[in-house]
């Protein structure tokens, strides 16, 4: 499948697609934080504009000392990179693991990386009758001859947190056999007070755990992640490995920037709670809906109306949903939506209602 189809976000080909403006149409398809940017790393980045003029410290010691600093763990346990995608497959390259297990449906990057390894992957699916949570069931799923495992907490595309107690017991049992943990919290940043495993980064060498700042401080195009283990082995093999220069000197000005940015962080989590509420309860309105309680900043819904295109139908109203037909363990009755401002959201509960026929 081509990599363009395999994410939200993609106006431009949707627009060409359907004989749009790229401008005409509204996003939800891409989790972004609709604050957009904060104000703070616009100024610092129109105060250091000469910062393209010099390359970036080779090093990136700042930005260690900024994300070990939030975090509250060593610099050497920290490798920032141009986006979690980066690390994913830095990671995977470095693990070179044989055999390797994903829970479906889940992000697309993991599969890709690991293929590039010639790696035997096992699905393991996650089933609608537990709300696409894993059980206590994955634990005996994960034998030794495995060697690495991937999560994602909250899970792309359901937006399902799994309980922290089952973390721990998956933790447990994958250091017991020696299995690579990558825990993906990408999006746990818009879980207020979560920090997620960081925890227990010192009792479990084997845990690996993704960060991104491009969707809660809205900077996709500027890119930035990073990846947190105590084996400080791997951190400085990756470290060695990868290319020179991946992250560029604004990117790296903003993980030294928005960290600390408390206003803006707490306008954020005011602004999901009230919309995550408002458009979860729209949604749920619709009979012809299935909509999960959501965790971050997306909603994961099926299609009941099984004849109706809902993704074709709303971009008759210039909206765009994703849908989730390419993901393996999905149907094309699956869609995801990201949460918008106020007025977006309630643009997308009225294309709704004229969608489904509803007064
Ligand atoms: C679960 C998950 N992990 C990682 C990424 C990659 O994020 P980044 O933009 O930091 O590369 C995404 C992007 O959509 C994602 O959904």
């Amino acid at each position: 499948m081509a990599k363009s189809g395999q994410h939200g976000g993609n106006v431009l080909q949707m627009a060409e697609q359907y004989g749009l403006t790229p401008d005409s149409i509204l996003d939800f398809s891409a989790n972004i934080n609709p604050l957009g940017m904060p104000s703070s790393l616009k100024q610092a980045i129109i105060n250091n504009l000469d910062l393209a003029e010099h390359y970036p410290d080779i090093d990136y010691r700042r930005l260690h000392d900024a994300l070990a600093c939030h975090i509250g763990c060593s610099p050497r346990s920290v490798l920032a990179g141009n986006g979690a995608t980066e690390l994913i497959f830095a990671l995977t390259h470095y693990l070179h693991p044989q055999k390797a297990m994903l829970p479906i449906p889940g992000f697309a990057e993991y599969r890709r990386a690991l293929e590039r390894g010639s790696c035997n992957i096992l699905d393991y699916t996650l089933h609608e009758s537990d709300d696409y949570q894993p059980t206590e069931a994955l634990l005996d799923a994960l034998t030794p001859d495995l060697d690495c495992l991937f999560l994602c907490t909250p899970n792309n595309p359901t937006g399902q947190q799994p309980p922290l107690s089952l973390l721990l017991q998956i933790l447990d049992r994958c250091r017991a056999l020696q299995i690579s943990l990558i825990v993906d919290e990408s999006f746990i940043d818009f879980l207020p007070g979560q920090t997620g495993l960081t925890a227990y980064l010192n009792d479990y060498p084997n845990l690996y755990i993704l960060r991104s700042l491009t969707k809660f401080f809205a900077i996709p195009g500027l890119r930035l992640g990073y990846l947190l283990s105590a084996n400080e082995q791997a951190i400085n093999a990756m470290r060695d490995q990868r290319e020179p220069w991946t992250i560029n000197a604004f990117a790296a000005l903003a993980g030294e920037t928005v960290l600390d940015d408390r206003v803006y962080i707490q306008q954020t989590h005011h602004w999901l709670a009230t919309e995550q509420a408002y458009l979860y309860q729209a949604l749920n309105e619709f009979k012809e809906l299935h909509v999960w309680r959501p965790a971050a900043n997306y909603i994961f819904i099926r299609n009941r109306q099984t004849g109706l295109q809902l993704q074709e139908e709303l971009l008759r109203h210039h909206l765009l949903i994703r849908h989730c037909a390419n993901y393996p363990g999905l149907s094309a009755h699956h869609y995801r939506i990201a949460i918008k401002s106020h007025a977006h959201n309630q643009q997308l509960v009225t294309a709704l209602k004229q969608v489904f026929g509803h007064g």
